[in-house]
């Protein structure tokens, strides 16, 4: 298949579109590199031994949208693009607004003009807002998310649902990522951060090699074993392969999933495999809770195993020893590194 990657320069749009190349489909990325680097494409294809397409352009300008639909035939189309600090979102909601929601709607409207009507859209455990019930599974409520990052995600899938009702023709496969994290085994591709991180791993793993002193706990008094918050990791390998299988059982209609492993860590129990896999100590410093958080967040991944045939395979061990192997080979992400 020709398969559209639309953020494929991104973090998990990298290891998806590796995941594409090894089961022999044609990639074609569109990204306006807003947060990524070309040279994890160029990496992308010396690990794969093949060539992707790439076109430097905004998923919101009309005419760069069509001139990737008509240089080549598209087949499907999985959608990355978008932006995803909950922190900028509530500083910068128009933004946010803007580039998820118009530029998901420009890429329906170019689809329709095209006649392709297969799509993978990238949602979040977010869309479930301060959770009903633990595990999550999909017919959980949604939509009382608490940020317009959160919103953003819970509208499109709201969108999506009403675009198919109105084009039956169109196959719209939403995935909800729980908290994403490790890194292409190989070290070659993975995510960096600009700034300070927001969120656990990348400030472990900052922690760890020395560029911060220590890492903040938030909040030690959640009803979790041992009062830390709990989180559902999934290794980025498992992500790609998810979305393939997702690819591989596209059918009309409306749907979404969670992409999740079912299994829960606490900050403190990441802490701690951390520095077994990693032979590094972290200081941590116990800080209040940090608003917006809640105590557990976890999947029930049921129907994905069920309906699509997926479930992750790997574990939070093979998580951390691969995100840190790319943190140490590449401290400063891709810059500095070879040239295109
Ligand atoms: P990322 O920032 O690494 O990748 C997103 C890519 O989209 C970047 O390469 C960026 O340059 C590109 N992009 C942004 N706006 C664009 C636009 N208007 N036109 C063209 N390209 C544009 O993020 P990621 O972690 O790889 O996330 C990918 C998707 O998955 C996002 O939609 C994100 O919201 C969603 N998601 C991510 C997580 C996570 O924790 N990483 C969790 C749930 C959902
Ligand atoms: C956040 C986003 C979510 C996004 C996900 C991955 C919110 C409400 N949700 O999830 O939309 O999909 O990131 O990008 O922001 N923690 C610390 N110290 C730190 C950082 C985090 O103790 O320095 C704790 C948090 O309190 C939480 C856990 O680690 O208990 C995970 O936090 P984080 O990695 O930021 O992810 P989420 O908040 O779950």
């Amino acid at each position: 298949m020709n398969v559209l990657i639309t953020g494929g320069a991104g973090y998990i749009g990298s290891h998806i579109a590796l995941s594409l190349l090894q089961q022999n489909h044609q990639v074609i990325v569109l990204d306006n590199l807003c947060n990524s680097s070309p040279i994890a494409l160029t990496r992308v294809e010396a690990l794969s031994g093949k060539k992707i397409t790439f076109h430097q352009g905004d998923i919101r300008r009309r005419a760069d949208l069509n001139q990737v639909f008509n240089q080549q035939p598209i087949d499907a189309v999985i959608h990355m693009a978008g932006l995803k600090s909950v922190n900028e979102s509530l500083q910068k909601p128009v933004k946010y607004y803007q580039n998820n929601i118009a530029g998901t709607l420009m890429l329906l409207e170019i689809m329709k003009q095209h006649q392709v009507n297969k799509l993978i859209f990238s949602s979040s455990a977010t869309v479930y807002g301060v959770p009903e019930k633990i595990p999550l599974c999909e017919n959980c409520d949604t939509g009382n998310t608490t940020n317009p990052y959160g919103a953003s995600k819970y509208m499109v899938e709201k969108i999506m649902g009403e675009v198919v009702d109105a084009q039956p023709e169109l196959a719209i496969t939403a995935l909800r990522y729980f908290n994403p994290a490790g890194a292409h085994p190989s070290g070659q591709i993975g995510e960096h951060p600009e700034g300070i991180p927001n969120n656990l791993l990348p400030y472990l793993f900052q922690v760890a090699n020395g560029q911060r002193g220590n890492l903040p706990v938030f909040g030690d008094d959640y009803e979790t074993p041992d009062g830390t918050g709990v989180r559902d990791y999934i290794h980025v390998m498992d992500l790609a392969e998810g979305h393939i299988q997702a690819l591989n059982h596209l059918k009309p209609g409306y749907r979404h999933y969670n992409l999740g492993t079912g299994q829960g860590y606490s900050v403190l129990e990441i802490v701690q495999m951390f520095e077994q896999v990693s032979g590094k100590h972290v200081p941590v410093d116990m800080r209040a809770r940090r608003p917006g958080d809640v105590a557990i967040c976890l999947s029930d991944p049921g129907q994905a195993k069920k309906e699509l045939g997926w479930q992750a395979t790997r574990g939070l061990e093979a998580m951390l020893r691969d995100a840190w192997r790319w943190h140490t080979q590449n401290p400063q992400g891709y810059m500095g590194s070879e040239t295109l």
